[in-house]
């Protein structure tokens, strides 16, 4: 989604504006802008089609200056991506807006607008806004006016509103998208992320749903909750440091993530394993006593954190014997859902903010279930906030606009859960230690995994021409395989699906010939025999095949048929391992093919409107 900055500082704010939406590039880079007060009471702004290397460009012919500004880059909702859609949006000269969010009534307020003669510069649903606070704003100061258009809103948003008239103010507002207050020495600032200010602080206010900021001069922060009433937020300390947020010697943020995924997997379960068994405290005080009433759950997520939930659920049923039902959040919110007697919710999210999630969230709150868990990576997010229990998968901010290491840790996380449960619900506990003894060796097997990269890149140039992929599994990895189809449609642009392998007769067979390589994952578990049939009919119609295997695995590498060997790991953890050839797949394809690896055409990091 779109992603905003504000500053009120001592210095010129044009460099931490352009510094925070370079950071904030992945929330949406179709086009971005920036306004900032000067110190003669002029709002001057600058906006650029593109990403933000173009406003960077435009900004350095014709520089702003002032001690207090908005800026934002876009994801466009309502209308095209281009330079009058651009936010900030202006009322005339004299106030501008930057928003992220939709504003559902936004036609209505159109038209009443329009009516007492406000004419519109663009298509979208936040001039609305402009024009509102311009009006309100005639009538007393920016952050009462500020409180009283809020109040005219339906929707979900984040805002950054300057005017004029008030030097050196910026105010924020958040219902429904994040907005993070930075606290400076004798400065402030606002962000959709904390991500976008690491250069300019490291500590944090999360502004709560319905809270309007007013930053001023000096670094006066004054916080008003959904009542109008002033209220005292904590400022927290980011702990991720700010290494996550540059590329370093690596060519995209997608392989940086890549490799970082033995130590964030290690972060993961650093103090949650125990001799033999896991942790169940990890979770929380209140963990023990709300598990042991846990019947059934429901899983609930959106795009790569759904593959994680899939997964988790022939792990949650094998080893805890608890029923899963996982389901994406879009459908779930919308469906009259039956929640039998001891049901716990579970929510996965990398960012925490994803609108349909946290829907979803608010949605079962009001349903008759035993409680919520969010396995989630953002502290402080609206997720996590919200649930009764939370395990934080500690990946470190993710950069890349497709998932990687948020995937892996989740996974870790999920397996986490599994074992807390099993342990409460009379799991052997032999096969607990063994489970145990294989999560402490999994970040080895990963850097292992990881040094078969230049393997992996050869096999990616048989990619370069083609148009499809069908990508193949079974059991907890087909999952796994729908998650290799997606990061490989995700970055490459190649069209790609996936199936359990014994679903080929019925239906993607027909596809399969020379031209439709067909990728499969085959750790040595018990369905390996009906996998390798399941390849010998895609090679019996020409298909060439791509098969990562079990090193123990008796497949042979003949004409048509690549195999690269994984060293062998525990069945359980397999979905794990198995992911990451699918990733550096992925991303080689998407390089040998030259496309925007990391911000791949139309998506968002973190998809927080609905
Ligand atoms: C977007 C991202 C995906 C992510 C999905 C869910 O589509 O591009 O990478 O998997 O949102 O996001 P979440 O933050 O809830 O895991």
């Amino acid at each position: 989604m779109c992603g905003i900055v504000g500053a009120v500082a001592q210095r010129n704010v044009q460099g931490i504006l352009l510094e925070g939406l370079k950071r904030l590039e992945y929330r949406g880079y179709d086009s971005a802008g920036m306004a900032i007060r000067a110190d003669d009471g002029r709002l001057q702004r600058c906006r650029a089609l593109g990403k933000v290397a173009a406003l960077e460009d435009k900004l350095a012919a014709a520089p702003l200056a002032g001690h207090s500004g908005i800026a934002h880059t876009r994801w466009a909702t309502h209308g095209r991506p281009s330079e009058a859609n651009a936010h900030p949006h202006q009322s005339g000269e004299r106030l501008a807006v930057v928003h992220n969010g939709i504003i559902e009534n936004h036609e209505a307020l159109r038209d009443e607008l329009e009516a007492v003669g406000y004419s519109f510069a663009s298509e979208t649903d936040t001039e609305v806004v402009a024009h509102l606070l311009e009006r309100e704003a005639r009538q007393g100061d920016l952050l009462g006016a500020v409180q009283r258009v809020l109040a005219r809103l339906d929707g979900a948003y984040a805002l950054g509103v300057i005017h004029a008239d008030e030097p050196d103010v910026v105010i924020g507002a958040r219902k429904g998208s994040p907005l993070v207050v930075g606290v400076g020495i004798e400065e402030a600032f606002l962000a959709s992320d904390p991500l976008a200010l690491l250069r300019v602080t490291d500590r944090f206010i999360y502004l709560e749903e319905g809270d309007v900021v007013r930053l001023a001069a000096g670094g006066e922060i004054t916080i008003l909750d959904a009542a109008g009433t002033p209220v005292t937020r904590e400022i927290q300390t980011f702990e991720h440091g700010d290494g996550a947020a540059s590329k370093g010697e690596y060519r995209h943020f997608m392989l940086k993530e890549i490799h970082e995924q033995p130590t964030v997997i290690a972060a993961a379960l650093e103090g949650r394993l125990g001799d033999r068994n896991v942790l169940v405290e990890s979770f929380g005080p209140e963990a023990e006593t709300l598990f042991a009433g846990v019947r059934q759950i429901h899983l609930v997520a959106c795009g790569t954190s759904y593959h994680a939930g899939l997964v988790a659920r022939y792990w949650l049923e094998r080893y805890a014997g608890v029923p899963v039902q996982v389901e994406v959040a879009s459908e779930y919110r919308y469906r009259r859902v039956v929640v039998p007697e001891g049901t716990l919710f579970v929510t996965l999210s990398q960012s925490g903010e994803t609108a349909d999630t946290l829907a979803a969230l608010r949605f079962a709150r009001d349903r008759d279930y035993l409680g919520s868990l969010a396995i989630c990576n953002v502290p402080g997010s609206s997720l996590v906030r919200e649930s009764d229990l939370t395990l934080m998968t500690r990946a470190g901010p993710e950069i890349g606009v497709a998932s990687t290491k948020a995937f892996t840790t989740q996974l870790t996380a999920l397996m986490l859960l599994t074992l807390a449960l099993g342990r409460l619900r009379g799991q052997d506990p032999d096969e607990q230690a063994g489970l145990v003894e294989a999560l402490r060796g999994l970040p080895g097997l990963v850097r292992r995994v990881l040094s078969l990269d230049p393997a992996i890149e050869a096999l990616s140039t048989a990619f370069g021409e083609k148009h499809h992929a069908l990508f193949l599994g079974r059991g907890a990895h087909f999952p796994i395989a729908l998650e290799g189809a997606l990061k490989l449609k995700e970055i490459s642009y190649i069209h790609a699906e996936a199936y359990p392998a014994g679903e080929l007769k019925h239906g993607p067979l027909a596809l399969v010939d020379s031209e439709m390589p067909v990728i499969s994952v085959a750790p040595n578990d018990e369905l390996l025999d009906k996998l390798k049939s399941n390849l010998q009919e895609v090679r019996a119609r020409g298909g060439e095949l791509f098969v990562f295997a079990d090193a123990e695995v008796g497949l042979a590498e003949e004409e048509g048929v690549h195999v690269l060997r994984l060293p062998h790991v525990h069945e359980a953890l397999a979905p794990i391992l198995y992911t990451l050839p699918l990733q550096l797949l992925s991303y080689h394809v998407a390089v040998l093919k030259g496309t925007d690896v990391d911000q791949p055409r139309n998506l968002a990091k973190s998809v927080t409107v609905e």
